[in-house]
């Protein structure tokens, strides 16, 4: 009998892991506080913000952050995608050494952000959430066509945005597909950094300073 991951691809299971691979490629070659993700959420020289990072995943982005000195809260609201993040931060954990270190300023949370940011203060929100479907779907990675095949389209997003610009935070991050625009109902953001396929929205609410 398989496990409860054994549906998400009989191929490659998605699977979450911060020891080997494309990360840890990444924690070394990534580009330091230089990257565009160390920017979006203000990390900079002698600067290292709280983050919520309100769409957790595979909990990427936040290892990155986490990597950089940030403490991050994650929040995910998937049963399945918050196990699969829990038991690779678990492994992660267990294998000491850096990684171990990194994993320790993650805190992961299960639950919905629209819900529970409204009772949060940080420094920094970040939000990435399934983005719209591109016409060349080829090009999105298997990995997100795994996530999305779990999680669906996030049809909320909008309304997790919105609550995050009201939320006790002095940034929001939104990462979006570099040339597609964000709808009419989100409020214009403060700047933009943009890369070859993703940018991120950056809005500043210099009266929510903590
Ligand atoms: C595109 S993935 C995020 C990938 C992540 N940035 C990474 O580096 O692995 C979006 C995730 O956000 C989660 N999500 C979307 N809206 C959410 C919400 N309101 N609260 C909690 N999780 C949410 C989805 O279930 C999905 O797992």
């Amino acid at each position: 009998m398989g496990n409860k991951f054994d549906r998400i691809s009989k191929s490659r299971p998605l699977i979450v892991d911060f020891i080997g691979g494309a990360l840890n490629h990444r924690l070394n070659f990534g580009g330091g506080i230089g990257q565009d993700l160390a920017k979006a959420v203000g990390i900079k020289s002698g600067i290292r913000p709280e983050i919520i990072d309100a769409t957790a995943g595979l909990g990427r982005d936040s290892f990155i952050m986490a990597s950089l000195g940030s403490k991050i809260t994650l929040i995910e609201r998937s049963q399945i995608m918050h196990d699969l993040l829990a038991d690779g931060m678990k492994k992660a954990s267990n294998a000491g050494g850096r990684t171990s270190e990194i994993i320790s300023r993650m805190r992961l949370i299960y639950g919905d952000a629209i819900e529970l940011i409204p009772q949060m203060s940080t420094d920094v929100i970040y939000i990435d959430p399934m983005h719209p479907l591109r016409q060349k779907s080829a090009l999105v990675k298997l990995e997100m066509r795994q996530i999305r095949s779990l999680v669906g389209e996030d049809i909320d997003q909008i309304e997790l945005v919105k609550t995050a610009l009201h939320a006790e935070s002095a940034r929001v991050s939104l990462k979006w597909p570099a040339k597609t625009p964000l709808p009419d109902a989100v409020p214009k953001c403060t700047y933009q950094i943009v890369g070859k396929s993703v940018r991120f929205d950056i809005f500043i609410n210099s009266l929510k300073k903590r």
